[in-house]
């Protein structure tokens, strides 16, 4: 089986229910708050993990309890989590998401021991790195780190997936040239590319992406479905899967993890975005971010039942 190593953050997310998402300078009542493991990093590897993927987590933590939840529900997935550095004086990161009624979140990252990850460590664990086929990064932990990382994986021909999440304002031009895939939403692809209403711009603002030198763009709309161009079949947009959501947090990242295990199996791109598009729309029908993400064998019930639906 290939092996799927996840670069990147990890937090624990105190989620709390509410009507609407307040605006500034508005106080509003919650009768209800989820404290759950997250963070892009780790809801992608935790994905990986139940869906039975080979995968390892490199990433650091506080010395906190906030960690060992983490820890807890990454080792309950199946992820090798020996690469998960402890570092001392720091807490482990904190997640605070507001969902509202209609199940759409508004995030606040404090970053904590996520923002300490540094070349050594990636240089400590260079050996996790040459041993694994693909690379997955996300943007929460610092991007000088995810740049040498990635050009490193890049180096020894890995695969490199990047989910540009969350876009910072000096995205690196040079981590498009170490980057295999790229899965921005229709805000990521707007912030990166600087082309407005990208929806109605999706073949120029990919092209851009491409020629900055990425190999793949898959662009996912939400309830609008996902843009990709497939060498075999060229470009389209696969539908979303109706559902009623109720949270929304971790289905990108899981998203991006199915993906990943599917072209570790040898899929096409394609038939990759398909299954990827039934994990996602599973975990926005569950609360919080690890706690939705569905099994192997949930997803195949799941797509069972849809294509009799059809
Ligand atoms: O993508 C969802 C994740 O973003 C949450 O779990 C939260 O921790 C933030 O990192």
């Amino acid at each position: 089986m290939k092996k799927i190593l996840v670069i990147g953050s990890l937090n624990l997310d105190m989620t709390v229910q509410v009507d609407h998402t307040p605006v500034v300078g508005e106080t509003i009542l919650s009768n209800r708050m989820d404290m759950n493991a997250g963070g892009k990093g780790a809801n992608q590897a935790c994905a990986l993990g139940k869906l039975g993927a080979d995968v390892t987590m490199l990433g650091a933590v506080g010395r906190d309890m906030y960690a060992d939840i983490q820890l807890d529900s990454l080792n309950t997935a199946g992820v090798n989590t020996s690469r998960i550095i402890v570092k001392e004086d720091v807490s482990t990161g904190i997640a605070l998401i507001t969902v509202n009624k209609e199940g759409d979140n508004s995030i606040i990252v404090v970053s904590g021991a996520n923002a300490t990850l540094s070349k050594k460590d990636i240089d400590d664990n260079l050996d996790v790195i040459k041993e694994s086929d693909i690379v997955i990064f996300q943007l929460e932990v610092p991007l000088e780190i995810v740049c040498y990382a990635a050009g490193i994986a890049k180096k020894l021909g890995k695969m490199v997936i990047l989910d540009p999440a969350p876009v910072p304002k000096d995205f690196p031009e040079e981590l498009y040239r170490y980057v295999d895939i790229i899965k921005p939403n229709e805000t990521e692809l707007g912030m990166l590319t600087g082309i407005d209403n990208t929806e109605e711009h999706l073949e120029e603002a990919v092209a851009c992406l491409k020629e900055k030198g990425v190999k793949d763009v898959i662009v996912t709309l939400g309830e609008k479905g996902v843009y990709m161009v497939d060498k075999a079949t060229g470009a389209e947009r696969i539908p979303a899967i109706k559902v009623q959501a109720v949270d929304t947090t971790a289905a990108g990242d899981s998203f991006t993890a199915a993906l990943a295990i599917m072209l570790a199996e040898g899929k096409s791109l394609r038939e990759a975005v398909i299954f990827a598009n039934h994990v996602s729309s599973i975990v926005v029908t569950r609360k919080g971010a690890q706690s939705s993400i569905p099994t192997l064998k949930e997803v195949m019930q799941y797509i069972e039942l849809n294509e009799v639906a059809v």
